[in-house]
């Protein structure tokens, strides 16, 4: 796992944009994971950008994103569709027909075994893009949850919907259900990129990047991905232990890169 600790929030956001752009540059045809949620608002707001520089195109591009709600339609507001479609795709060059998510609809156990061999039959995700719940779970794969898990339904923590509660407003429905990809989906992703940002998940990343590998913090699961960059800002690494350590390795990377493209 590689740990960087970023200058902000901002730098984060450019830091994984910068992981992205160098994988469609080298893969146009790059099926990329993605991720809902407050994170990866400014990443996608840095990718947008890019692509109207002309710096990056997704013309090829096939996206898988981790997770739905189960009982929202594609065009209710607050659906994950929604969400991507007015955050990121209707920005970008993507065609849609080769953005997926999960469906929300229907019936869910087979939506998941769907999905499941959806991404299967795509080749396998080469990026994942994830965010962090500050109770440790990567997709809506709560504590708890298998490490070895494939996409299924899981029931929402009453953490989870807390904290997602800002984004229903008080006389409307709130799914207590979501299709997610499992650790073991997210697992197989060829890199996984988790942002994470703010001091309500310093507490989470530590448990991610330096406690023990356990159910109890999905996100751990991380330690085991061959490979998994963790990109964090000041306020989320405050509880890091090995911070010299990790920023010594982030400067020996750059250089390595540097020397690589001499
Ligand atoms: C979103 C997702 C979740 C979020 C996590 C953090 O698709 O799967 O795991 O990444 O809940 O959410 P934010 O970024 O809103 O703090």
């Amino acid at each position: 796992m590689q740990v960087v600790i970023a200058e902000s929030a901002q730098e984060v956001a450019q830091l994984g944009a910068d992981h992205i752009c160098r994988l469609i540059k080298n893969k146009p045809a790059a099926v990329l994971g993605l991720a809902t949620g407050s994170t990866p608002i400014a990443l996608y707001q840095e990718l947008i950008s890019r692509f109207q520089h002309g710096i990056l195109s997704f013309s090829q591009v096939r996206s898988f994103n981790l997770d739905e709600y189960v009982g929202l339609e594609p065009d209710h507001p607050q659906s994950y569709r929604h969400f991507m479609n007015h955050q990121l795709f209707k920005h970008i060059n993507i065609n849609l027909q080769n953005t997926h998510l999960p469906d929300g609809t229907g019936d869910p156990v087979l939506q998941a075994e769907r999905y499941e061999a959806q991404i299967r039959e795509a080749g396998g995700i080469d990026l994942q893009v994830l965010g962090l719940g500050r109770n440790g779970h990567i997709g809506f794969n709560e504590p708890c949850s298998s490490l070895g898990s494939a996409t299924r339904i899981k029931t929402l923590t009453p953490e989870t919907l807390r904290d997602n509660s800002r984004f229903f407003s008080s006389d409307e429905f709130q799914p207590t259900l979501a299709i997610t990809m499992g650790i073991g989906t997210i697992h197989r992703a060829r890199k996984a990129l988790l942002l994470a940002t703010g001091k309500a998940k310093a507490e989470a990343v530590k448990q991610m990047v330096e406690g023990p590998l356990s159910a109890s913090c999905p996100a751990s699961a991380l330690q085991m991905h061959p490979h998994a960059v963790v990109v964090v800002d000041p306020e989320a690494g405050a509880l890091l232990t090995h911070h010299d350590y990790y920023h010594r390795v982030r400067a020996e990377t750059d250089l390595l890169a540097m020397e690589h493209y001499q």
